[in-house]
Parts: structure tokens; sequence; C-alpha cells
């Protein structure tokens, strides 16, 4: 950029400006530096199951800080970049891309990317961290089990063994597209919310099926394409908050990360102020849908196309398709009366349905039957991502159930470096007791939490978690800041190459050792090979 279009540049957009500043700035500060090409990464390895933006961004963590890494991909090339790679180009960030920065080095040109702008980060990331050639594309990882020397295998060993695994598969599978009773009578046409590339609803009626935000991204579609009029037809409520990062940041601040006794003051002030005539979409009060219990929606315009007469929000139930052939049949209830319970039943006349019906979850059933058991199977786990039988075994982004804050952002390479942390210092890592302990802790402290303690999570209450975990285990105070802030990881490494040296003289065996029973693995800068 010369000097005049930068200075054009900083007078016509200020924000934009500071915004691509301190971005510059996290990546210079916070970026591990990518390794040579051909260079001679360290144990441990790790396998990470997933090339979204998850298994991206922690396959980068891993080889910037000198460690070595395989990703493991179900789909083909095309995939790269995860869900997002399916999704249709209209689709976009909804939060602020503040709070999306899956890694430090991420640069984002603007507050709300859209897929290709997203995809086009995931990919410039693969390449900068030579990713291409520590990707198996294809692999659909099907099973991992241990060998006798307790290193991972992934379906069988010609695809290596490893000292750790990261499962970042993801929550958003394939398009969920129920049928529903009376389909074949429909005349229109019945798309699926992912699928509206190419599509036009000029001049059409429309039904969106579904209350989530792939109703209201399909709802933004419709209306764009100049639709007559479109319903969207919701059998639950969830609450739709306002586009604004300040008040996001807000609500993600709540560290209890559970309703409180103050949850109606948000709750009264986003009806009063934000839904205001429409309050009646919103959760009903005391009906257990409080703001810090669901994912909510970022969204300004669905009130506005509403409240304009272009679109109704519509609660209730789906009959099934109307044997005219028609549209559906939809029993319509009022604020407060449960599902499938008394309403108006009426015909919605449509010409186009969208299946706004949300994805399949990615199944974990990879994993080693015994992390599935109660009382300790996913969400409920160590961190909510450590199984507490396998601590080497994070699986990032894919047990989160609902929450205030985001997926991709910069708890990705957090979780990357506990697990960077537990394998490289025996005494660092946590034992089973007390991963469990700290779960139950969690499930007291959140008792009162509807739906349980890690079905739903603020991002101030995941900082949290990370803090106290460090803060609780001396041997972990000098990992804090390479842990938190993925800086300064020489000195701990130094200290436990010296402790392990102590335990050698003594003649002791390391806690790794104890645990585990297996072969001394790799030790301060040390390999010992495949
Ligand atoms: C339209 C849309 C918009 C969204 N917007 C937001 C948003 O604004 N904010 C937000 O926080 N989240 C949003 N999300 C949620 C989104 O899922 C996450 O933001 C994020 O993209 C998840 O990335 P991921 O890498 O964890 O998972 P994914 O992107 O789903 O990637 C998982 C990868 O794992 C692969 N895989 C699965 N199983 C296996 C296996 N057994 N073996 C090998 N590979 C496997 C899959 O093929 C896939 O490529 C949105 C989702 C959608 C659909
Ligand atoms: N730009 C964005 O930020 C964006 C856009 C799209 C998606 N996403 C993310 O992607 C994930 C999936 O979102 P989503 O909206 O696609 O799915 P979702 O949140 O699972 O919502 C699906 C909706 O469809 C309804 N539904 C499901 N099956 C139905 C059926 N048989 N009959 C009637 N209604 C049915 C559900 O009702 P019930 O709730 O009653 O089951 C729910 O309202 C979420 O994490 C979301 O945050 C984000």
């Amino acid at each position: 950029m010369g000097l005049r279009s930068f200075l054009q540049y900083l007078i016509q957009s200020p924000i934009l400006f500071l915004y691509q500043l301190i971005q510059w700035a996290l990546d210079k500060v916070l970026s591990p530096t990518p390794p040579p090409p051909q260079a001679e990464l360290k144990r441990p390895k790790i396998a990470v199951i997933g090339a979204g933006l998850t298994g991206v961004s922690a396959a980068s963590h891993i080889v910037g800080h000198g460690f070595d890494c395989r990703i493991f991909e179900a789909g083909p090339k095309d995939n790269l970049g995860g869900i997002w790679s399916r999704v249709n180009n209209t689709s976009g960030l909804q939060i602020h891309s503040l709070m999306y920065r899956f890694h430090p080095s991420v640069q984002w040109k603007k507050g709300y990317p859209d897929r290709k702008q997203i995809v086009s980060q995931i990919t410039d990331l693969w390449h900068r961290y030579g990713l291409e050639d520590k990707t198996t594309f294809n692999t659909r990882i099907e099973k991992v089990y241990k060998d006798p020397h307790g290193r991972w295998i992934l379906n069988d060993p010609s695809l290596g063994r490893f000292d750790g695994i990261i499962a970042a598969v993801g929550t958003c599978g394939d398009a969920k597209m129920p049928t529903l009773p009376g389909q074949e009578h429909f005349k229109g046409e019945i798309w699926h919310s992912s699928q509206l590339d190419g599509k036009s609803a000029k001049g059409k009626t429309v039904a969106i099926i579904g209350g989530g935000a792939s109703a209201v991204e399909a709802l933004e579609f419709v209306a764009q394409s100049e639709a007559a009029h479109s319903y969207v037809l919701a059998r639950s409520e969830k609450w739709i908050i306002p586009r604004n990062p300040l008040i996001n940041g807000l609500l993600a601040m709540n560290v209890l990360g559970s309703e409180t006794i103050f949850s109606w003051i948000p709750e009264n002030i986003l009806r009063l102020f934000f839904y205001r005539d429409l309050y009646d979409i919103s959760p009903p009060r005391n009906s257990g849908k409080g703001l810090f219990t669901e994912t909510p929606m970022v969204n300004d315009d669905v009130l506005d196309l509403v409240r304009s007469g272009k679109a109704s929000w519509l609660r209730g139930d789906i009959l099934g398709y109307d044997t005219s052939g028609r549209g559906i049949n939809f029993n319509k209830r009022s604020q407060g009366v449960p599902k499938n319970g008394p309403g108006t039943e009426k015909l919605i006349e449509a010409d186009i349905v969208i299946m706004a019906t949300g994805y399949k979850r990615p199944t974990l059933n990879f994993l080693p039957s015994e992390v599935f058991a109660d009382p300790y199977a996913p969400p409920n786990w160590y961190l909510q991502v450590f199984p507490p039988d396998y601590p080497e075994l994070c699986c990032n982004n894919c047990t989160y159930v609902n929450a205030i804050g985001t997926v991709g952002n910069y708890h990705i390479g957090i979780y990357t470096r506990f697990l960077l942390m537990y394998l490289v210092d025996p005494l660092a890592r946590p034992r089973t007791a007390w991963m469990k302990r700290w779960i139950d802790m969690t499930r007291f402290i959140k008792s009162k939490a509807p739906g349980g303690a890690f079905e739903f999570f603020t991002y101030s209450e995941l900082i949290y978690w990370f803090v106290f975990t460090i803060a609780i285990n001396p041997f972990r105070w000098k990992w804090a800041l390479f842990v938190l802030c993925g800086i300064g990881k020489d000195l701990p490494l130094k200290v436990v190459e010296n402790e392990d040296r102590v335990r050698n003289g003594m003649g002791m065996s390391n806690v790794w050792d104890d645990v585990k029973g297996g072969e001394a693995r790799w030790i301060g800068g040390k390999s010992n090979g495949e």
C-alpha cells in the first residue's frame, strides 16, 4: 500500500485501520514462528483429527512450538476449512470477528467476514505453517487405541504412532433433513438451509422450518432475494441478541457461566429495548430458557424484517404437509405454551420450504469406550475436553453444547498448549482422580445451572477454568505464560529437563512412567523415535 492510499484508508476507515493495527500487533506478539521447510520436529507427536479451523489452528500451534503432528481429515482436500467449506457463500459470522480469532495470525479485513473469507484465512494458515505435508485427506478415523508402549494408533499402525490426540471433529456434520408427514403431497421445492447457493426465492412465499441461527440466515437470504413473504416456523424459542461486540462481550463476562439472580436484568433490557413490540417471540419468563442456558442468536435484521411485515416469526408445532400440496399445517402456540400444547391450527401456504433443522453431530465413537462412562461422559470432562482417564486426549470444540462465547477463538491455542504441557511435563500432568475432583467441584458450583454444569458456559468462565487449573498446581506455574499466551516455553522446558535429570540421578522413575508403566518418552528436546 502506497503512502497516499495508506493515508486515505486511515482517514476514511479509522476504526477498521485500528482493528488492522491491533491484529498486526497480536500476530507479532502471540503467533508462534512457522517452522522452516523440512524442519525436524520433535516429539511429542500429536494426531489431529479434522481439518476444520480447530484442527488447522491446533496443528499450527503444535508445529509453531517445534513439535510434530499429523492431521487426518475424513473428506477430500476441498473439505479444508471443515463446515465452512460446505455452507452457502452468503453464510458468515454472526458474532464480531474480534471474537473469532482462531489463531493469533488471523487478519480479518472486516468485522463480519463471510464464508469465503473465513475459508481463505483457514487455508492461508494451513499453508503458512507448512501443514500441506502434514495432512492426510480422505482418511476417516474410526478407532484409536494404544500399543504396548502406550503410544496411540489411529485406525492401524500404518498411519503412525502418536503421544497425544486432538479430536477436532466439530459439532456440525451432515445436514439434518427430517422427513415431515405428508411430504409426498408438497408441490413446491424443499431445500436445506446450507444449500441455498444459486437459488432464488424472488416473488415466492417461503416457509423456514427451525428457529436457530440457520433459520435466521435463511430468512436474511430470502429477504435479500425479494421473496413475497417468509414464515419462520419455530417449535421452541431461542434468544436473539444484538450484533454488537460490546453487548456480546459483556454477556460473555458472566464468570459463573450460568443463570444468576441478576439474569433478569439483561433479559428485561433485551425485551424492552431490542425486542420491543415483538417481546412475545422472546423466551417467556420463568420458562427455564434464560439467557445463560442456550447459545443465543446474534442478529439485528430479523426483528426489523418481522416489523416491516416482510416476514412472520411463528411459534408452534409442524403438523405436516397439507394434502392439497399447498403448504404446511401448523399449530400456532402462544408464548409459554409448551411444545405440542394447545394452539390455533392454520395452513401456512408456501412455494418453497427451507429446512433450517441443523446438522448431525459428528461422532466421537472412535475414542476408547470408557470415556463415555457416566458420570464422566462428555461434556463432563476435565476442562470440558480432556476425558479423566486420558489427559493425552483433547477433544477440542467437539464436546461443546451451548455457550455465550465462540468456537473459533483463542482457547483453541490454549487447549493445545495444555496438551503439550501435559505431554512434556510429567509433574504438570493431571492425575485421573484430580481431573474427576475438578469435574465434581464444577458440578457442585453450577449445581443450580439448568441443564447441567458443562452444557452451557461463557467465555470468561472458560478463562477462569484455565487460570484456576494452572494456579492450583505449583508445577504448572512455570508454564502459565506459555499455556495462556503461547510465549516463553524455553524456561519451563529447561526446568523439566533438570527435574528429570534429578529424578533419574536419584534412581526414581518419573511420574509418567508411574502412571502409564510405559517406556520413558520425549524429555526436553530428545526424541525416542517412532
Ligand atoms: C453456517 C454456520 C455459521 C456458523 N457461525 C458461527 C459463528 O458465527 N460463531 C461460532 O462460534 N460458530 C459458528 N458456527 C459453528 C462452527 O461449527 C464453528 O465456528 C467452527 O467452524 C467449527 O470448526 P471445527 O474445526 O471445530 O469443526 P468443523 O469445521 O466441523 O471441522 C471438523 C472436520 O473434522 C472432520 N471429521 C469429522 N469426523 C472425522 C473423523 N472421524 N475422522 C477424520 N475427520 C473427521 C470433518 O470432515 C470436518 O472437516 C457456524 C456454523 C455454521 C454451520
Ligand atoms: N452465522 C452463524 O453464526 C451461524 C449460522 C448457522 C449456524 N450456526 C451454528 O451452527 C450450529 C447449528 O445451527 P442451526 O440453526 O443450523 O441448528 P440448530 O441450532 O440445531 O437449530 C435447529 C432448529 O430446527 C428445529 N428442528 C429440528 N428438527 C426439527 C423438526 N423435525 N421439526 C421442526 N423443527 C425442527 C430445532 O428445534 P428445537 O430447538 O426445538 O429442537 C431448532 O429450532 C449452531 O451452533 C449455530 O450457532 C451459526
